[in-house]
């Protein structure tokens, strides 16, 4: 859905953290050209970078802290009203620490997208870099999916590979994790927001 002054489409970011993916989404949605609009980033807990990095650019944001919420199901609706709220038409799950419960899918059919840190069916979850090294993988990436009800298991929108390199610790591997996903994942939230991504049962076709 476009709402606005503007063509693009309108979507929430949700974040736990640092937040350097909502800055490099903020970074990209300055370009007028850019799919996307951020129309709100949610956070599920206060004070973390990524709420800072949206006040630095006038960008509403909330947080619906998972510490005050009885179940996941409660907790997903609780976003869900934030993002009904804001009338937007997709979800972007910026290094979102939480798993959503089946509603925001019900809500938000093949409009809920995340990225992940590695090459996704391997290592889903968390830590996914630190359980990559740990395993000797000599090559691990970025996934950038649709969310289903599974964890990190939805269709898969965009893949990038990395090299592992001898004496990487979990820091270093993550940074060059993160650099790609800077670059793909902009890429991919511009795709959907120009409606050029198609589902169509695992596969994601892109269109143009
Ligand atoms: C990112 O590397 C993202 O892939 C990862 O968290 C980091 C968040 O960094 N997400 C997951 O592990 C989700 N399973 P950021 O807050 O700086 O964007």
């Amino acid at each position: 859905m476009s709402v606005g002054t503007t063509e693009r489409t309108r979507i929430a970011v949700l974040v736990s953290g640092s937040g350097s993916n909502l800055q490099a989404l903020i970074d990209a949605s300055l370009d007028p050209d850019f799919g996307a609009e951020i129309a709100v980033v949610i956070a599920d807990r206060p004070h973390v970078s990524a709420l800072d990095r949206a006040a630095a650019q006038d960008i509403d944001h909330v947080v619906v802290a998972w510490s005050d919420f009885f179940d996941r199901a409660a907790f997903t609706a609780a976003i869900c009203d934030v993002a009904r709220r804001y009338e937007v038409a997709g979800l972007v799950l910026a290094g979102f620490m939480r798993i959503l419960a089946r509603g925001a899918i019900e809500q938000y059919p093949d409009a809920i997208i995340n990225v992940h840190p590695a090459l996704l069916p391997a290592f889903p979850g968390a830590d996914a870099v630190g359980r990559a090294l740990a395993h000797g993988v000599t090559v691990t990436g970025v996934t950038v999916h649709f969310v289903d009800e599974q964890v990190d298991h939805g269709p898969i929108i965009l893949q990038e590979a990395v090299a592992v390199r001898s004496g990487d610790t979990v820091a270093v591997l993550h940074g060059r994790i993160q650099k790609i996903e800077h670059r793909v994942f902009p890429r991919v939230v511009d795709a959907f927001g120009k409606g050029l991504l198609r589902v169509e049962g695992r596969r994601v076709e892109w269109t143009s």
